[in-house]
């Protein structure tokens, strides 16, 4: 199935740009979508690859464009605005679903279309990014290892500079505050609250709970009903996130400005550059203990967030291609806990490696 035909939908995005170029690093030649052709055709000749304008909104188009291909690597966000369409047009057409979502309430979007993707026998892997893939594959890991797990932390240190798309990602979720899960369900937790102190590869930095999409994805890889996830911040920033979250939310709860502001994201956000992309790592730690008081923890170190998406993204579409799984999945159940190993740059911890380790 290698020359199975897909496509990239939000090529021209500054993530589906990068995923569009490590494609053809690795011998793909996906058909490149989008809603703007102006935007479009300067790629596509860039990377000498086919594309197509199609409109979310014009459901006819879009279901006859995906028709034509196998699997959709969807590229195109904030999803709270742009899954349903190409969801739609994917279980129409028979062809697999991929995304690069963090956002909880998509993820349980996709997954309340499992049956339907059984039955058309594709699959619908949504947050094949760095949200979620070295999480969720890390909270597999260490939930195995525990007999009945109830609970599970994540901590996170990359993102050192976002891009367009994740900016205005967190300005859609801001209003609705930070989320734990606690005995299986979503509860409000006020951001800023709650940082602590963690050990990592690279030293110990200081993380506060911040709504991951590991709180849906690892629930459903792991079954474990207590999840925290953590984001490194200094602990300035988590002060300032304390006193200003309220009045931030409560302004962007108002449309107007949260349209001026995602213009303004647009114009100036721009993205981490191709030496950030390349220097930068990325850290994560995982623990999942149970109601014994056993535990298991392990650290992931790996290349930098924008990257590390690229490289999983298209990982993902050759093993859905290859394997072709029927059903809505996360990305640790679809490929296994070690999946990510196989992102070149990723590196799995036991122990905190000894030279690096911290008091
Ligand atoms: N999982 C992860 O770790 C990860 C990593 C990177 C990005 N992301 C997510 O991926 C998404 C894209 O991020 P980005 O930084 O690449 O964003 P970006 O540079 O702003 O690009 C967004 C792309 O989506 C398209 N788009 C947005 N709304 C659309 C709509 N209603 N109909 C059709 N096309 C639409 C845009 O087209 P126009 O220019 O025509 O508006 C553009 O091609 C975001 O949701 C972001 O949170 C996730």
């Amino acid at each position: 199935m290698a020359e199975a035909k897909w496509m990239i939908y939000g090529a021209y995005g500054y993530t589906g740009t990068l995923i569009a170029e490590e494609a053809v690093r690795r011998g793909h030649r996906p058909v490149l979508a989008g809603r703007s052709a102006e935007k479009l055709r300067p790629l596509a000749e860039r990377l000498d690859l086919n594309w197509i304008a199609v409109s979310l909104d014009d459901a006819d188009a879009l279901r006859e464009a995906v028709a034509t291909v196998n699997l959709v690597m969807h590229a195109a966000g904030p999803y709270v605005h742009t899954a349903a369409p190409m969801l739609r047009a994917c279980l129409d057409g028979i062809t697999s679903y991929l995304d690069i979502t963090g956002e909880i309430p998509v993820f349980g979007e996709v997954y309340s279309l499992d049956q339907a993707a059984w039955e058309r026998e594709i699959a619908l892997i949504p947050g094949v990014g760095f949200d979620v893939v070295p999480t969720d594959c890390l909270a597999k890991y260490v939930a195995d290892q525990v007999p009945n797990p109830v609970t599970l932390e994540l901590a996170i240190d990359a993102l050192s500079k976002t891009s367009p798309g994740t900016t205005k990602t967190l300005l859609e979720s801001l209003p609705e505050g930070g989320l734990v899960r606690r005995d299986g369900r979503l509860r409000p937790y006020s951001l800023g609250q709650g940082g602590r102190w963690f050990s990592f590869p690279h030293g110990r930095r200081y993380a506060m709970p911040i709504p991951w999409g590991d709180l849906a994805t690892a629930y459903r890889s792991t079954g474990i009903p207590n999840i925290t996830t953590y984001l490194a911040f200094s602990p300035g920033a988590a002060r300032l996130a304390r006193l200003a979250a309220p009045l931030l939310g409560g302004l962007l709860r108002i449309g107007a400005i949260r349209r001026l502001a995602g213009r303004i994201v647009k114009r100036t956000v721009k993205g981490p550059d191709e030496a950030t992309r390349q220097q930068a790592r990325s850290y994560i730690w995982a623990q999942a203990a149970n109601a014994e008081g056993q535990e298991a923890q392990a650290w992931l170190e790996t290349v930098e967030a924008y990257r590390f998406t690229a490289l999983a993204a298209v990982r993902a579409v050759e093993r859905v291609l290859a394997e072709r799984p029927r059903g809505a999945f996360t990305p640790a159940q679809a490929f296994g806990a070690d999946f990510v190993l196989d992102i070149e740059g990723t590196k799995r911890y036991d122990t905190l490696p000894a030279l690096q380790r911290t008091p």
